[in-house]
C-alpha cells in the first residue's frame, strides 16, 4: 500500500515538473483575478472559488474554457478575454504554489469540481 502511494507521488510530481507555468510571473498576472479568487493574504470576493492550492493544469484547463466561451460565465469570460496561453500557465502555476487556500472552508470548490465540468 505504502509503495502504491509513493509511485503515485512520484508521477505526480513529474507531471508537475513538466508544467511550464512560471509562478512568479504568475503572481503578478494573478492580480486580476485575485480580487475574486483570492491569493496568499486574500480569500476573494469569491471565498468558494479561492485558487490557491489547486491543479495547475486543471486550472489552465478550466481557464482556457472560459476563454474560449466552451463554459459560460459572463464574470469569467470577460475576465480571461485578454490572457494569453503563458498568461494561463504562469498563472495557474503562482495559484497551485500557493499551497492551500487563504481561507479553507466547507463547501470549497476542489480539483474534482474542474473534472466534472467538462
Ligand atoms: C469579477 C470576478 C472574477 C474575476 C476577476 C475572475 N474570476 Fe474566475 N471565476 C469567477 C466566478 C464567479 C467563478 C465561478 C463561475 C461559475 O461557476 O459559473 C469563477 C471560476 C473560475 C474558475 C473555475 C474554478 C472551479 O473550481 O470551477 C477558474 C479556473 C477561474 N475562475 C480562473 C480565473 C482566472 C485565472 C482569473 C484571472 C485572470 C479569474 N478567474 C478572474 C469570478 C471571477
Amino acid at each position: 500500500m505504502k509503495l502504491v502511494h509513493a509511485l503515485v507521488l512520484a508521477s505526480l510530481a513529474i507531471s508537475s515538473t513538466a508544467f511550464a507555468g512560471d509562478p512568479v510571473a504568475g503572481e503578478r498576472k494573478a492580480s486580476s483575478c485575485a480580487a475574486c479568487h483570492g491569493s496568499a493574504s486574500f480569500p476573494g470576493m469569491f471565498p468558494l472559488v479561492q485558487l490557491a492550492g489547486r491543479d495547475a493544469d486543471k486550472l489552465a484547463t478550466k481557464t482556457n474554457k472560459y476563454r474560449s466561451g466552451k463554459l459560460f460565465s459572463p464574470l469569467m469570460n470577460m475576465s480571461v478575454m485578454g490572457l494569453s496561453d503563458q498568461d494561463v500557465e504562469d498563472i495557474a502555476a503562482y495559484y497551485q504554489k500557493l499551497g492551500k487556500p487563504f481561507l479553507p472552508m466547507a463547501g470549497i470548490r476542489g480539483d474534482e469540481d474542474i473534472t466534472a465540468a467538462k
